[in-house]
């Protein structure tokens, strides 16, 4: 599926990045893919994946292998060889205000400025609050004012560990204009994915980028609401299985993320709930709603360590506690902002020690971004070398391999049966009662299954 344009730039070979890159190689464009970390740029060339993503690897080395996608540090060379520039640098939260930090856009907008000497499209796909697009463009035009470009909103909704077929089966593609040359151009490069049916709209600009924010706003909204729904059927005696099924069979509601849980987190989540909570306070329009479903998810992951400390008893000092699951959610080897984090941190200062096991997060990943917590973690090799000798488990990742764990052998019944509290109600709460294993999960106080109509 050849397109007409033939030749995309990307800088910056991150999540978004470097899937948006191999996945339009896939599509027929020549992809250039740029990053200033040489190191990974090596590691690429050599087919070694950065990041933990499912078929990202066979569709890189195929692209590098046809010739479609290269990697390098030289911005310079891809800019005179392509007609539109794909910018997918991070934008982090802020410490103190949560606002996202644009200081890796800026440096990208200085270093492009004096190359734009032909006209070139500069296609945003990071994630940033309204008005970056503009301000984007007043950092060119002050560094080159004869800076030939126009600027394009494409913001991504790719899921970490489904980024591959987010992208290329996406619900949509959603992309921000202020010209119909722009529309056009855009359009023939999204061909291939509009020629399979997936619905490529276009809005303004600001329209793209605020409705980025609104998306996973939503979507940590509905989060957050299951979560204190499942708290409040754990204190009510209804079961939330039963609530999800019962609203989420509503079409007007939906089936979708409606999954109790310790706490959203990841790296999208947690920062965009705070630079759209920052938006709203910037334009003069406070976000009561996201304000709440902050507030909400730190309640909640607090939540979970207090339901250890019923389990256990408030001295847990000294005392050996399981936990499996690391990663913010199953399919990758990603900790940032995971709710284990919050939890780890709250047991490792109540003085526990805590045994854990997760199948891709490895000792040295969690330390690289936990490093004052690696210390008070032993990394187990498997969910039973991490079992033993706790005094509990708890469950705080969906890894499937947790899933299907077998509590009769890893619990005989000839020992004490240690309590599981399971964070991602991953088990039958009646198979947990008849193992005579103690078993905490969320919004699920009662036993009895689902009545289906005959
Ligand atoms: C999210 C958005 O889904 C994606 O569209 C956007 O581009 C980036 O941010 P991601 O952060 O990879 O993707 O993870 P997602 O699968 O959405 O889960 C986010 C968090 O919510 C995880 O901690 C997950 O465990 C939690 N979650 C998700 C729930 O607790 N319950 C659910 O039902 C769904």
């Amino acid at each position: 599926m050849q397109t007409q344009n033939n030749c995309i730039g990307v800088i910056g070979t991150g999540y978004v990045g470097l899937v948006s890159a191999a996945c339009f190689a896939h599509l027929g464009v020549m992809v250039h893919g740029i990053d200033c970390d040489e190191k990974k740029i090596a590691a690429l060339n050599e087919g070694m994946m950065p990041i933990h993503e499912q078929d990202l690897a066979p569709l890189v080395a195929a692209g590098i292998q046809r010739g479609r996608l290269s990697f390098s540090t030289d911005l310079p060379r891809m800019v005179q060889a392509v007609d539109t520039i794909f910018i997918a640098v991070g934008t982090p939260s802020q410490e103190k205000t949560g606002a996202a930090d644009l200081s890796f856009l800026r440096a990208v907008a200085l270093s492009l400025a004096p190359l734009l000497i032909a006209h070139r499209y500069l296609v945003i796909k990071s994630t940033v609050p309204v008005g970056t697009s503009a301000q984007f463009s007043c950092w060119l035009q002050e560094s080159n004012s004869a800076a030939q470009f126009t600027m394009v909103s494409n913001p991504e909704f790719l899921r970490e560990g489904m980024a591959v077929s987010d992208f290329l089966q996406p619900d949509r593609v959603l992309i921000g204009v202020e010209t119909d040359v722009a529309q056009a151009h855009m359009q023939q490069l999204y061909a291939p994915l509009s020629e399979q049916g997936t619905p490529v709209l276009f809005t303004n600009i600001v329209s793209a980028e605020l409705i980025k924010y609104a998306a996973n706003g939503f979507l940590a909204t509905k989060i957050a609401f299951i979560n204190e729904m499942a708290s409040l059927c754990d204190t009510v005696g209804a079961n939330i299985d039963h609530l999800v099924a019962g609203i989420g069979t509503d079409k007007r509601i939906g089936p979708g993320y409606l999954q109790p849980g310790p706490g959203f987190g990841g790296s999208c989540f947690p920062k965009d709930t705070l630079a759209l909570q920052n938006m709203g306070k910037t334009a003069g329009m406070p976000l009561s709603v996201i304000d709440g479903v902050i507030a909400s998810n730190i309640r909640h992951k607090q939540r979970m360590v207090d339901n250890i400390f019923k389990v256990l008893g408030n001295n847990i000092r000294g005392r050996r506690l399981c936990i499996w699951g690391l990663a913010f959610k199953a399919g990758t080897d990603d900790t940032r902002e995971s709710a284990a984090v919050f939890i780890v941190n709250a047991l490792l200062k109540a003085g526990a020690i805590l045994q854990v096991y997760d199948p891709v997060v490895t000792k040295e990943k969690w330390a690289a971004l936990n490093p004052y917590e690696a210390d008070g973690l032993i990394h187990g090799s498997s969910c039973a070398d991490a079992i033993q000798g706790a005094e509990v488990v708890i469950v705080l990742t969906e890894w499937p391999l947790f899933k299907t764990v077998e509590w009769a052998v890893l619990q005989p019944k000839k020992q004490p049966l240690i309590p599981v509290i399971d964070c991602r109600n991953l088990y039958n709460a009646v198979d947990m009662a008849q193992l005579g294993i103690p078993y905490i999960s969320l919004g699920r106080p009662t036993l009895m299954p689902m009545m289906q109509e005959p």
